[in-house]
């Protein structure tokens, strides 16, 4: 099942040097002229082709994003202050990145007449009541990090209510690939640095803990959906709907990395969602999403360093292939 191609059309990347967004810029290359906006302050200037045209600066800053969205017609907002402890230490300056630079994007999309997909998180959801996590559930953010993506997930709804503009929203649950890095990348980048040293994997609690965990080639297919779904001005969770424990996914990448490193259990992490699994009906049934790449395949193209796309056709690391090719 493919999808309408995004082509010939002036796409921006707002943090498309960084870990999605990188990917998301690889996929939209070949047919389109793609912007990169990113201040590299966690991404990174090799992640990014030489054929997008790189805007640096802060997506807070007025004249940069102005510039980066001049005649576009297409935005992917991916730039953020993502770490939540990050938010939790300084609430003031993630709220500016995150929500207040948002906001006038939003207003310069709507002078531009531009679609824009939003990335939000399941952070917004809090401790869920139910699981799965349905888009309709209660949403009790825990951090400052997931009021922003909240309030930010709600503007992109009413913009689209209020001035018409074509707004999705994403809603990621835990997002996993190549080019995650750096101290709060993720269990599963810590997971596999740890074994591949030799070192303690570190479970934090008794890892019964779950998690839906979503290949970053997945995230990539949802958002080009979202870039040409009639459905605008909704939400979708973008997960598996599957669950892995922590100490599962400790064991698996142990097992993938053929490592002797020891499992360790350390205090479990304040404030900790218990559970996490996203209910995927919604954007199977608007989005013709459904995640594609199983943990276990995922996990071990990261550990051997190779490409989904170039083991196997199914699992769609650049994009959705029409039968040509385009
Ligand atoms: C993730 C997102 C966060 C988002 C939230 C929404 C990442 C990096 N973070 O947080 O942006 O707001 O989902 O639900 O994707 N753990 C260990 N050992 C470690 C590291 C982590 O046991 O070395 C455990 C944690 O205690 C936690 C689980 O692994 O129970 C997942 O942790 P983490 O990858 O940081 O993601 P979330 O906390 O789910």
């Amino acid at each position: 099942m493919g999808s309408p191609a995004i082509r010939d059309s002036t796409v921006l990347v707002t943090g498309g040097a960084g870990f999605v967004g990188s990917h998301l810029v690889d996929a939209l290359l070949p047919h389109n002229e793609v912007r990169v906006l990113d201040d590299f302050s966690s991404g990174r200037r090799e992640y990014v082709p030489d054929d997008a045209t790189v805007i640096e600066g802060d997506v807070g800053d007025e004249d940069v994003l102005a510039r980066a969205m001049d005649d576009v017609d297409l935005v992917f907002h991916q730039a953020a202050i993502v770490s939540v402890t990050e938010s939790v230490d300084d609430p003031q300056r993630s709220h500016e990145t995150n929500l207040e630079a948002s906001l006038e994007l939003l207003e310069r999309a709507r002078r531009e007449d531009a679609r824009v997909v939003v990335a939000s998180s399941a952070a917004i959801y809090g401790h869920p009541d139910e699981l799965p996590v349905t888009e309709s559930a209660s949403m009790d953010p825990t951090s400052p990090y997931g009021i922003q993506k909240l309030a930010l997930d709600q503007y992109a709804r009413l913009y689209a209510d209020l001035y018409d503009l074509a707004t999705v929203t994403l809603r990621y649950f835990n997002v996993y690939g190549p080019r995650q890095q750096g101290p709060y990348s993720g269990v599963i980048s810590m997971f596999l640095d740890q074994a591949r040293a030799g070192e303690p994997i570190t479970v934090e609690g008794d890892g019964s803990q779950t998690r839906d965990f979503v290949h970053v080639s997945d995230v990539v297919r949802a958002n080009l959906r979202a870039a040409t779904t009639e459905t605008v001005g909704r939400a979708y969770n973008v997960g598996t709907g599957e669950r892995t424990a922590i100490r599962t996914l400790a064991e698996t990448v142990r097992n993938v990395v053929d490592s002797s490193s020891p499992i360790v259990h350390r205090d479990p992490r304040p404030g900790d969602v218990r559970h996490s699994r996203a209910d995927v009906s919604k954007a199977r049934r608007e989005l013709d999403f459904e995640a594609r790449v199983r943990l276990e395949t995922g996990l071990r193209a990261l550990a051997n360093e190779t490409e989904l796309a170039a083991s196997t056709d199914s699992t769609g690391l650049v994009a959705d292939r029409t039968p040509d090719g385009s």
